[in-house]
């Protein structure tokens, strides 16, 4: 990649505005702001179209299209590859394997989307995005980001494991231990203040508690 391609790279962080842009995807042209809108969106990013680790990813994601959308959950791929590519590939997958992959996948050949998100890593692809995961939540704010190098496909239980810790902990003004799973207990924020360290102290509803600063409770 040169020194010009770099330069224009930029990384979004948690807790940024989801950079706006405008783009082809395999339904059609979007501007990502609108997209967005009205719920949770989960963009990834795959390095190439009709390559293994990618088929099975982007199929794990159309499998489980429904589940996130019952979660309020819209999907968005990507990758440096045309629509062209992108509709015989979602066209091939279908013929041999049964599964439609039918959301939107960005044909990003300008690299503009993936230099926008951080999604060029130079050390590892310089012209092959790696394998990055956006979610983005009701107020278009980017809340976790996760990266993967080329030749390791995600984990799909992660991928949605972390998309309900997310809703959980937003709904319920919590945090979520390690290894978290829906239906097991959640940690109370620790104290900011005196008066907050005294309730955890002295409130005998909560479930467990370590000491004051790592209090657990049942939702
Ligand atoms: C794959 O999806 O199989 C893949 C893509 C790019 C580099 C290595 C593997």
């Amino acid at each position: 990649m040169d020194n010009e391609t770099v330069s224009k790279s930029t990384m979004p962080r948690i807790g940024d505005k989801a950079p706006d842009f405008e783009a082809l995807t395999t339904t059609g042209p979007i501007k990502f702001s609108e997209y967005i809108k009205g719920g949770w969106t989960i963009m990834f990013s795959h390095p190439a179209d009709f390559t293994p680790v990618c088929t099975t990813e982007m199929s794990a994601f159309a499998v489980n299209k429904k589940w996130f959308a019952e979660r309020n959950t819209k999907l968005i791929g990507l990758s440096i590859d045309s629509i062209h590519s992108h509709l015989a590939w979602v066209n091939n997958v279908r013929k041999n394997t049964k599964v439609y992959m039918d959301f939107p996948i960005i044909a990003d050949l300008d690299m503009k989307v993936a230099n926008l998100y951080g999604m060029l890593h130079p050390g590892e692809s310089a012209t092959a995005a790696v394998r990055a995961v956006f979610y983005i939540d009701p107020n278009g704010i980017i809340r976790l980001i996760m990266y993967y190098p080329l030749n390791v496909g995600r984990n799909m239980d992660e991928i949605q494991r972390v998309l309900v810790a997310l809703q959980t902990a937003d709904e319920n003004g919590c945090a979520l231990p390690v290894n978290w799973r829906p239906g097991t207990k959640v940690i109370v924020p620790p104290p900011k203040d005196l008066e907050e360290m005294e309730e955890r102290i002295n409130n005998p509803d909560y479930d467990e508690k370590v000491d004051f600063y790592l209090v657990k409770k049942s939702l």
